[in-house]
């Protein structure tokens, strides 16, 4: 398989085109079905991948070790608490360095008004693909498996009533970077996109902007509002998830009175009801149970979260195997 992309960054999928997301996704679909027969895809033999993580994960870490392993290469992990960066060494120097010894970095960095800018400062000086594994605005991994995941449970993404809705949670501050980038992506794809929250746990205006531009110029609408219960109302697909309020309160702080006013602000059965009878629940997960949602709803019929989740290893497979080739 040729590395149609080699060497372009996948920073956030606004910098990808249509067409390019669609090959990625013709890739992760090729890619799922030689994982489920047993067949080899050692399109990345002798290549390797740096993966450093600022934060905790389950999913992407991986996702991508697994993946790597599985196209033939090796990916190493990097805790960068204990890379030298921890003493201050620059983005430009461990990019330069690790791009001289591998074929791609990839680097999962949430800190607000930080991550993308550390990504962003890395690809100014690496000669190969830097992957972003989440950043404080966008997570691009999660947000390309989440169409695939949609596509595969639906004939046509045109006008699909899709919702995001902020819910509670207390576990940690989440980035505001999967609602983000699900707010970019999927009004690109014809869907009619209802973005749901409280007061206070707004997404940036840019942002707004843009969702709204993707729609218009593919033939999906965007929309928010502010009342939980309209956005369930007839939707086809809800994605009830934590975000932090991040854009009007930089406070670190998990658990603060704004949080506690929308305890109420959690996807139950009640909730459920009022949508679509084949609607699909999703979420990126971690989920804080019992909090955000309600076990009966997560484990329950209409839940594709693992489905979601197992996504994650093919789309993960198909953006490294597009941008990672001979130096
Ligand atoms: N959805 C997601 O990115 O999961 P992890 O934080 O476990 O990687």
């Amino acid at each position: 398989m040729k590395p149609l992309f080699k060497g372009k960054h996948f920073i956030t999928l606004e910098e990808w085109t249509k067409p390019e997301i669609d090959k990625l996704l013709e890739v992760s679909c090729d890619l799922k079905e030689r994982f489920r027969n047993n067949k080899p895809t050692p399109y990345l033999r002798d290549k390797s991948i740096f993966l450093m993580f600022f934060e905790q994960s389950t999913r992407t870490r991986n996702s991508m070790e697994s993946g790597m392993t599985e196209l033939g290469g090796h990916a190493t992990y990097l805790d960068t608490s204990t890379m030298q960066l921890a003493h201050g060494e620059s983005p430009k120097d461990t990019a330069t360095i690790l791009s001289s010894y591998g074929h791609g970095i990839a680097c999962r960095n949430c800190f607000w008004q930080i991550g993308n800018k550390y990504l962003r400062e890395m690809a100014a000086h690496s000669t190969v693909p830097i992957i972003n594994l989440q950043d404080d605005l966008y997570h691009p991994m999660q947000a390309l498996a989440d169409l695939m995941t949609i596509q595969e449970v639906v004939p046509s993404t045109k006008h699909l009533k899709i919702s995001i809705i902020w819910a509670y949670a207390t576990s940690h501050k989440k980035p505001i970077s999967v609602p983000l980038s699900q707010i970019l992506l999927f009004p690109r794809y014809a869907m009619d996109v209802t973005l749901a929250y409280p007061d206070g746990y707004e997404l940036p205006d840019w942002a707004i902007t843009k969702a709204k531009q993707n729609a218009e110029e593919n033939g999906g609408s965007f929309r928010i509002t502010h009342n939980m219960e309209e956005a369930f109302q007839g939707a086809d697909v809800v994605i009830p998830k934590n975000w932090g309020s991040w854009v009007t309160n930089t406070s670190k702080d998990v658990i603060d009175d704004l949080l506690e006013k929308n305890r109420g602000w959690k996807c139950t059965e009640k909730m459920m009801a009022l949508a679509s009878p084949n609607v699909y629940y999703m979420h990126a997960l971690p989920a804080d149970r019992g909090n955000e949602v309600e076990d009966a709803v997560i484990d329950g019929k209409h839940s594709i979260i693992y489905r979601e989740a197992e996504n994650r290893l093919h789309t993960a497979k198909a953006v490294m195997a597009m941008t990672i080739g001979d130096k």
